[in-house]
């Protein structure tokens, strides 16, 4: 029995429909043959839509640091006076070493004293889930902005949730709220192996009414069957999926007609500029000029006369880096910014220069 999950911001469905859309012709181009998903080693998971971090920042207090999972810590952070947040929120923790890295919200919205978020420890990561892991403790203080929420729970008569891995933590959320309201809604939960999979507990009581959770640790049942979780969604389904690309690949080439897909992304497409041209870039207002070699991104040769300028994920899908253009013609190498956007500002990570010489406003 279906039954419509009345939510406030009904009047973002559409365009959340069209950002869905979008974004699922985008991923169609990039489908790879294969839907296994091998679930590797992740970061922590990054709203697909851009933003510049420009919202003032507080300091928290680190009240709790507990192990969730094999390689996953969750952080409780205290604070007066938080602003509220919806399922799909992220916040940006600047870690001590300057980096800033963004981390879904995984608690409860209505723990106004407290935002909670987890990561994942990459190994062979740049460097934000070891800092979180190694640096981060209980009776510091860190630095955030947000919460900003570019991935928010869609109105639809039915909904799908699809998470691999730590992807797990903007998921929750909703699956709390979805229950909550009565939805019709599903979730499928994918992950290496019970032991690395967090929240397990919580979330098959959630799913425990009638089997709404189907959890697939690999080292168990192998790899979750998208299509099969997919085929049988009625018409205006929801689909939101967190998890890697292989998994948001396979998901987007089974979505069937009619369905909303939204994305969670954890990475983009590297970008190699190997190959490129180099070319000028000139910072109009510290009133300098900077080359750009062939192998080298602009956000570097930019950062080597102004070492302040805020960058994160370095692949082009977080929005940080994103600066006003003034003058010269970009070649745009993301998947972020919107046409509108694009008219006057680019992502300095990777995008490039058609000409010789852009002109920034930095
Ligand atoms: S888009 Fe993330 S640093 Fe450029």
């Amino acid at each position: 029995m279906r039954r419509p999950l009345s939510l406030p911001r009904l009047r973002t469905v559409a365009v959340a429909t069209g950002a869905a859309l979008l974004a699922r012709r985008a991923l169609r181009r990039r489908v790879r043959k294969s839907p296994l998903w091998p679930l590797p080693a992740l970061e922590e998971p990054i709203s697909g839509r851009s933003e510049r971090r420009s919202t003032t920042g507080r300091r928290l207090l680190i009240a709790e640091r507990t192990s969730l999972a094999d390689g996953v810590v969750r952080l409780r952070l205290e604070g007066p006076d938080l602003p509220a947040w919806e399922p799909g929120a992220h916040l940006d923790l600047v870690l001590p070493s300057g980096l800033v890295r963004q981390y879904s919200l995984c608690g409860d919205p209505a723990d106004t004293g407290a935002y909670t978020v987890a990561a994942r420890l990459v190994e062979d990561g740049r460097g934000g889930s070891r800092e979180v892991h190694t640096a981060l403790h209980e009776g510091m203080e860190v630095e955030v902005h947000g919460p900003r929420n570019r991935f928010p729970l869609s109105a639809a008569p039915a909904h799908i949730l699809i998470a691999g891995g730590i992807g797990i933590t903007p998921i929750l959320p909703m699956a709390r709220l979805l229950a909550a309201g009565g939805a019709d809604w599903r979730l499928l939960y994918g992950g290496r192996s019970r032991a690395t999979m967090p929240f397990l507990e919580e979330i098959e009581k959630l799913g425990a009414d009638g089997g709404r959770v189907t959890v697939v640790p690999q080292d168990e049942a192998g790899h979750p069957d998208i299509a099969a979780a997919l085929a049988e969604a009625p018409e205006g389904t929801a689909v939101h999926c967190c998890g890697p690309q292989p998994l948001m690949d396979a998901v987007a080439a089974a979505l069937p007609p009619g369905c909303v897909l939204r994305l969670e992304r954890f990475s983009a497409a590297a970008t190699d500029p190997a190959g490129s041209a180099p070319f000028e870039v000139e910072l109009r207002r510290s009133g300098r000029t900077v080359p750009v070699a062939a192998d080298q991104s602009v956000l570097a040769a930019v950062r080597a006369e102004l070492p302040h300028v805020s960058y994160s994920c370095e692949q082009g899908f977080c929005g940080t880096c994103q600066q006003r253009v003034l003058e010269g013609e970009v070649e745009h190498r993301d998947e972020l910014l919107t046409d509108q956007e694009r008219e006057g500002s680019m992502l300095i990570c990777v995008s490039r220069c058609r000409g010789g010489k852009l002109v920034l406003d930095l």
